[in-house]
């Protein structure tokens, strides 16, 4: 009898035991799991490359000082580099200048709907006039609820009018959803200092169209540990006019519903520095 006993008593702490194991390895895994949040990923990135302070800087006059970004950016886009580009491409396919390159008519047509944010005009760094790509990354676990006029759901009243009026323009029953992007100066005086920003390709909308995206609806759940076949579609951030001689905060946010912005946050949201001189 006593024997039967211990034998239970040994039985129910042993269970006991594994479940708070399991609890545990649960809330580890609960813990890191999410940490992979989505990331909008800034290019050029320098060779001291800082998360909390990616600075891009260089001397207009001086090619030894722009050139590293301009090789920088050609490193980042080789990964793209294709004949056969899709319609509309998802990046400038060709990272050799026009006296470099054997001209293919798809990549041609492909490189006018980048330009100016080509190796043909060194990505606008020759002029101070610098293009920032722009990524995302670690989606494979993320659902994404796109902004669209397709459903009568209202919109964010700070969300951008050339984001609204492209949702009007290109309705997503038709042309698909996106992940909508905007930057801007980060605190007043870089509003000011920033000048006018331009996303290239120009007359797209300025977002990731979602089909293109590997987000976990699109791919197989066995696919979600591994790397993508084909590197994630890209935005370009055309400055214009930035002020020369200050350094410019720039902050870059996607907007979908449930990604919600918030200054502290990193998820969905990037900041970098520019300092042209
Ligand atoms: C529009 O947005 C809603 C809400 O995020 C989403 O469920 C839907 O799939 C989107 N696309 C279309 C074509 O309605």
């Amino acid at each position: 009898m006593g024997f039967e006993k211990r034998t239970i008593k040994i039985i129910v702490c042993v269970a006991v035991l594994l479940l708070v194991i399991g609890a545990i390895i649960g809330l580890v895994l609960g813990l890191v799991l999410p940490y992979r949040y989505v990331e909008l990923e800034v290019w050029p990135r320098s060779d001291e490359y800082n998360r909390e302070q990616p600075l891009i800087q260089f001397r207009v006059n001086d090619p030894g000082s722009w050139h590293p970004w301009y090789n920088r950016i050609n490193d980042f886009l080789r990964a793209y580099e294709t004949n056969v580009p899709e319609e509309p491409p998802r990046a400038p396919c060709s990272t050799l200048r026009h006296d470099q390159r054997v001209p293919s008519p798809n990549c041609e047509r492909a490189l006018t709907v980048w330009a100016p944010c080509i190796a043909d005009n060194f990505y606008g760094y020759r002029d101070g006039t610098p293009c920032v790509f722009l990524r995302l990354s670690h989606i494979h676990y993320w659902v994404p609820e796109p902004y669209n006029v397709s459903l009568p759901l209202a919109l964010p009243p700070d969300m951008p009018n050339n984001i609204k009026q492209m949702m009007m323009q290109r309705p997503a029953h038709v042309y698909g959803d996106y992940v909508w992007v905007s930057c801007g100066g980060e605190f007043s005086s870089d509003q000011e200092n920033v000048g006018p920003l331009q996303y290239i390709p120009a007359g797209l909308p300025p977002g990731f169209p979602t089909a293109r995206l590997h987000t976990a609806d699109r791919i197989p759940r066995a696919a979600r540990s591994q790397p993508d076949p084909l590197p994630g579609p890209l935005i370009a951030l055309l400055f214009e006019n930035p002020r020369r001689g200050v350094l410019i905060n720039v902050e870059c946010r996607i907007w979908t519903r449930d990604i919600l912005y918030d200054r502290s946050s990193r998820v969905g949201r990037a900041r970098f520095e520019i300092y042209v001189e």
